[in-house]
């Protein structure tokens, strides 16, 4: 049996039997089961053949869109030269990509790459480690970044004490935006990193307070411990600027990429490093290897992504998109003030607000029956993710935002 001879009811049942049984049931008992067949642009048409809005872009890989035509033109001609290359030996793709990814970064002097962002997140804690010789990480309360070791270690406690791997002697947490929980911590520990998302996805997209990243900079240089910036999801175009660090004004120590990067078509991710930071790698060039860090056919496709995050017809189109959805969820605020609390934005990075406790996750699945495939946040439900696509053209907003309409208006029915 081939994937594509299979129906959506038989893809079901080999996934809950032989992938991951949970996940299926629940998606199935809460009547948001999809199996994903055709897929363009800023659309996903399940194999029931439903059609559906994509705003939750798996985390920001499809930022330009699924299947963009001009990264498969970028894979197909590089799989006529290149493939996953040697780890040993640099390549023509890597050391390129390596020179353009630190030359768009303020603050960065290397670039190390791997094959997911927890990869990459966990290759920034061992850099911070190792350049500081302390151990302990400063992370957020209701922090996601991966599940590879150091990043699920350093994410939310419960994720990690699932797998044994919660450490309370490495990971202290701090609740987002607070300077004074996080001082108090600096200075009760030794600490190698302070590791926040700059916009902390599962959090709900909450916007820092303006002095908030800022503030956290002079405090890890006041106590000797790297500024690592998680943005494998608020990187590559969707404040506005490159990276979100930029947006807030802030150079981290290292910068962590992924998700987008790899235009939904190769997986990759990176780990940009300042000179302090990545300085191991002038000593020990067997430190970190990864087999497929660093893939020839991978660094060719993020070499397309970035020229298409970058060309200035994308960044306006980006801000384009912004203002429209800015304007759309302004007056879904203002038709619906029992049901949406707070419409929290940042360029494409947008949390919605419910006043219910479960809201973001009943809208969940309200725009799913309405067309619309975007996620609550896993640690608050009462927002909804909107992750809008850079490119995405006025006719498909507006009909997002009339699913929205529609959604809201029976959320407030009842
Ligand atoms: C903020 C953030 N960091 C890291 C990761 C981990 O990336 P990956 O799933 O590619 O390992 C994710 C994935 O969702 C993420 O959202």
């Amino acid at each position: 049996m081939t994937a594509a001879a299979v129906t959506k009811a038989e893809v079901l049942e080999l996934a809950e039997q032989y992938l991951c049984p949970d996940r299926v049931r629940t998606m199935r008992t809460a009547g948001i089961a999809m199996v994903i067949g055709r897929r363009e642009g800023y659309r996903l048409w399940d194999l029931d053949g439903t059609e559906r809005i994509d705003l939750h872009l798996n985390g920001g890989v499809y930022n330009l869109g699924h299947r963009n035509p001009d990264v498969i033109a970028t894979l197909l001609e590089a799989v006529q030269t290149y493939d996953i290359g040697n780890h040993h030996f640099p390549s023509g793709p890597r050391a390129v990509l390596a020179r353009r990814l630190v030359e768009a970064t303020p603050g960065m002097r290397y670039a190390v790459f791997a094959s997911g962002g927890g990869e990459a997140v966990d290759l920034a804690i061992k850099s911070a480690r190792r350049a500081t010789g302390r151990r302990v990480i400063i992370s957020l309360t209701d922090a996601y970044h991966g599940h590879t070791g150091l990043a699920l270690t350093a994410g939310d406690e419960r994720a990690a004490a699932a797998f044994l791997s919660d450490d309370p002697n490495d990971v202290i947490r701090v609740p987002f935006d607070d300077l004074a929980a996080l001082e108090h911590a600096l200075i009760a520990h030794d600490v190698a990193a302070v590791l926040v998302e700059t916009i902390p996805a599962t959090a709900g997209f909450p916007v820092p307070s303006t002095g908030y990243l800022p503030g956290l900079r002079r405090l890890c240089d006041a106590h000797g411990a790297a500024y690592i910036a998680d943005e494998v999801q608020t990187g590559l175009g969707r404040t506005g600027s490159l990276w979100g660090t930029q947006h807030f004004g802030v150079v981290p120590d290292i910068l962590v990429t992924g998700k987008g990067l790899s235009g939904g078509i190769y997986p990759i991710a990176a780990t940009l490093l300042s000179e302090p930071m990545g300085a191991w790698l002038e000593q020990d060039g067997w430190g970190h290897i990864s087999t497929f860090g660093g893939s020839e056919l991978g660094c060719q496709v993020a070499g397309t992504v970035l020229d298409l995050t970058l060309a200035p017809a994308t960044v306006e189109r980006a801000a384009a998109v912004a203002r429209r959805w800015a304007r759309g969820l302004a007056e879904l605020a203002r038709r619906y003030p029992g049901w949406i609390a707070e419409v929290r934005q940042t360029g494409l990075v947008i949390g919605l607000r419910m006043h219910q406790e479960m809201g973001g996750m009943l809208m969940t699945k309200l725009l799913f029956d309405e067309g619309v495939w975007a996620m609550f946040a896993g640690f608050d439900r009462s927002v909804l993710q909107v992750k809008p696509g850079l490119l995405m053209d006025d006719a498909t907003i507006d009909e997002a935002l009339a699913a929205f309409d529609r959604a809201c208006a029976t959320a407030a029915s009842w």
